[in-house]
């Protein structure tokens, strides 16, 4: 290797200067930085790329140019967030890291710092996967004890990129978007929830003012990570401005002795030069590395009995879920000891006979009798007081011993990190699993963690969430077929440290689809379809209390994992057969939505009307949803994005779901022609021009399919 280390992939480059001693330096991270005929920059390419991009030496500052290292510390004049920080008994507070050791195999950089202050051996490893998404991961071997206080990855950004795309939210509005302007100073997004949380930070995107969803220069980062976390864009006059994070640890939470070990989660951090869909495009081609059986219409039992389990009443709703199509159904809360609402049974993960007299085998039988999977719900974190767990083991609660603080949903939280309390939940779930067969998992969380210590007063998020990976992980060992769901009421916990070893989450416990749409648009800016749970509910949202049409709760809930979550007992002949087409339309169109490009189109009436779509290379299917009414008459021409302005299409209106009440004389001619069959265009008048939109009515949704015109 010579002075320098590039990553390049997928149009994405990283430039590292490795003679910047005493610590290296990033030169680049962007867009990749390839000779005209594509090849990567040679040394002198390189060179020149550092000499050129070395800033000038300020007044009145440290006397040597501001960059941007990989490890930046005071040592170096940095003033800004520092890589790290922590102390030995209050010294060794000021770390001098220098790199002892280097290698680059297979797109992957490793450097190992040494710091003789602090007696830590840091080992850097950075790592550009295929879809140009690159990691970064620190891990820290202490020779002498050393009490970590922070790690953050930091990546420099160019000055250009002043606007802050991050989320928020709460219960049953979840990723909600913000976007702020960076100025000087630190943009700070942290949990102290022991988990992501419903208003998690998700993703922190910072851009070159005015980006959309189709155009402008974006960096982004998200942490892998399910436990606290901090996400920083950092902008100080002298130094360049960063995008970083890591976990966020609580006072002694991680004290190495001599030879321990602390390694930081995974940020992922990725780059876009076409607007939030193509930072999408890397997140899911990431994600899509991992093969997933095609995924299966989901029936949840919860909005249709709640706690009200009955093996007559649960196999009717199958034998209904049957009929329509559905290939799996998920017993959700209410089916173990003492559950018989939610303030007790929370620990004891054995079937309840008074609701169960045969367990669940009759039920399970009758569910794999109709040709369906059979899923479970656990919520193995938590306990009810009122549980025999509890009663019998009050030492696994996490918190003040005795003094737990106050309940939320009546619960608290099992201390994972205790050898016991962890092998009893391995246990119970994995007997369940091989008694029953079961084929998946919804793992629900429903509550933050709070003084969540442990009972030698040890803050233990950190320990609690390994403890957390371990279960999983070693579940997923002995079964390896089984799926698993991160529910977290719904989106609170929604990252890419649990799914590493989850099949899906569950987006938001709001199924109305005013709501969804958002939910949905946003989660899908760093989950593929096919890993957001999206179920249809009731005309009467449980959670909003709105009704809404059926078509439009049908169309909202095509684009992701789908499912449904209503009493289908309940609904009349015209419902099945309506969620029947639905469920067909979902299996005919699975392999695009599943697979293909997600596309948002930017539209002035951003919050009132939504176009998306998902797109292959031969066909793309949209939707036109009408979230609320526009002071606008016209939804005038709406461009499809992601197509190729070189081709000629086909399309035409989908109305099995049945078609949206629209306010208007006549719909545009073309929509007349579209719901007769197919009507060709021209890409570039698709591309470029656009198509006069129907102006729907509020809480509508239109269906475009389009297909590449062969003829
Ligand atoms: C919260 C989840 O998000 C719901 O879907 C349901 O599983 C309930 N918990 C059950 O208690």
């Amino acid at each position: 290797m010579g002075r320098f280390a590039q990553l390049r992939a997928a149009g994405t480059g990283f430039v590292v200067d490795l003679a910047a001693l005493p610590v290296p330096v990033v030169v680049h991270w962007g867009r990749d930085l390839a000779g005209v005929d594509g090849t990567e920059l040679d040394e002198s390419g390189l060179a020149a790329l550092a000499l050129v991009g070395e800033p000038a030496v300020l007044n009145n500052s440290v006397d040597v140019p501001r960059r941007c290292s990989v490890w930046p510390t005071e040592a170096e004049g940095w003033a800004g967030t520092p890589a790290m920080a922590g102390h030995r008994d209050g010294v060794a507070t000021t770390p001098r890291p220098r790199l002892v050791e280097h290698s680059l195999t297979d797109n992957r950089l490793v450097l190992v710092l040494a710091d003789a202050i602090t007696g830590l051996r840091i080992t850097l490893t950075y790592e550009m996967d295929s879809s140009g998404v690159l990691s970064a991961q620190a891990a820290l071997v202490a020779s002498e004890s050393y009490e970590v206080a922070s790690v953050s990855t930091l990546l420099p950004l160019p000055s250009r990129a002043v606007e802050v795309l991050d989320f928020t939210g709460k219960w049953c509005r979840e990723r909600s978007p913000q976007r702020t302007r960076l100025g000087h100073g630190a943009h700070v997004r942290e949990s102290r929830r022991g988990k992501p949380g419903q208003d998690s930070a998700f993703l922190m995107t910072v851009g070159v003012p005015g980006y959309g969803f189709g155009d402008g220069e974006v960096w982004a980062l998200h942490v892998a990570w399910s436990g606290d976390q901090r996400y920083v864009a950092e902008q100080l006059p002298e130094t360049p401005p960063v995008l970083g994070g890591g976990e966020l640890l609580r006072p002694g939470e991680v004290r190495l002795g001599p030879g321990d070990r602390y390694e930081t989660p995974i940020s992922l951090f990725a780059w876009s030069g076409e607007g939030l869909d193509g930072l999408a495009a890397r997140w899911h081609a990431l994600q899509r590395k991992k093969v997933r059986p095609p995924r299966p219409l989901v029936l949840n039992t919860w909005e249709a009995v709640y706690f009200n389990h009955d093996l007559d009443r649960l196999s009717a709703l199958a034998d209904a879920a049957a009929k329509v199509g559905v290939e799996r159904v998920v017993l959700d809360d209410g089916w173990f000891r003492g559950r018989r609402d939610d303030t007790a049974g929370l620990g004891d993960w054995q079937v309840d006979t008074t609701v169960w007299p045969h367990g669940l085998t009759p039920f399970v039988d009758h569910v794999k009798g109709l040709g369906m999977q059979f899923g479970l719900w656990f919520e193995p974190e938590m306990v009810n007081l009122d549980s025999d767990l509890a009663r019998q083991h009050p030492e696994w609660i996490l918190g003040v011993p005795g003094e737990p603080g106050p309940p939320s949903r009546n619960q608290y939280v099992v201390d994972l990190s205790n050898p016991d309390a962890w092998a009893y939940l391995l246990t119970s779930i994995d007997d369940l699993v091989s008694q029953y067969g079961i084929d998946y998992l919804k793992w629900d969380h429903n509550r933050d963690l709070h003084e969540a210590v442990t009972h030698d007063g040890r803050p233990s998020v950190h320990n609690q969430t390994l403890a957390l990976y371990r279960l999983i992980d070693e579940l997923r060992r002995r079964h390896p077929d089984l799926e698993i769901e991160s529910c977290a009421s719904g989106g609170g916990r929604v990252d890419l440290g649990i799914l590493a070893r989850t099949d899906r989450v569950w987006a938001s416990d709001c199924n109305d689809p005013v709501e969804r749409q958002s939910i949905q648009r946003w989660t899908a800016q760093l989950l593929p379809p096919e890993l957001i749970g999206s179920h249809v509910g009731p005309e009467r949202s449980h959670t909003t209390s709105r009704r809404t049409e059926v078509s439009f709760r049908l169309a909202t809930a095509l684009f992701g994992h789908a499912g449904i979550e209503q009493d289908l007992t309940a609904c009349s002949p015209e419902e099945i057969d309506r969620l029947t087409a639905w469920a067909a339309l979902y299996k005919e169109f699975r392999p695009l939505l599943h697979s293909g490009r997600v596309v948002r189109a930017d539209l002035p009436d951003d919050g009132g009307l939504f176009f998306h779509g998902v797109i292959s290379n031969e066909q793309g299917l949209f939707c036109l949803a009408r979230i609320s009414t526009s002071a606008a008459g016209q939804s005038w021409r709406v461009r499809l994005p992601g197509l190729s302005r070189g081709r000629d299409y086909r399309l035409r209106i989908r109305g099995d779901l049945g078609l949206p009440s629209m306010r208007q004389v006549r719909a545009p001619e073309w929509v007349t022609a579209a719901l007769d069959g197919w009507v060709r265009v021209p890409g570039a008048a698709l591309v470029d021009a656009g198509v006069a939109m129907p102006t729907l009515d509020p809480g509508q949704a239109l269906l475009l399919e389009v297909i590449v015109d062969r003829a």
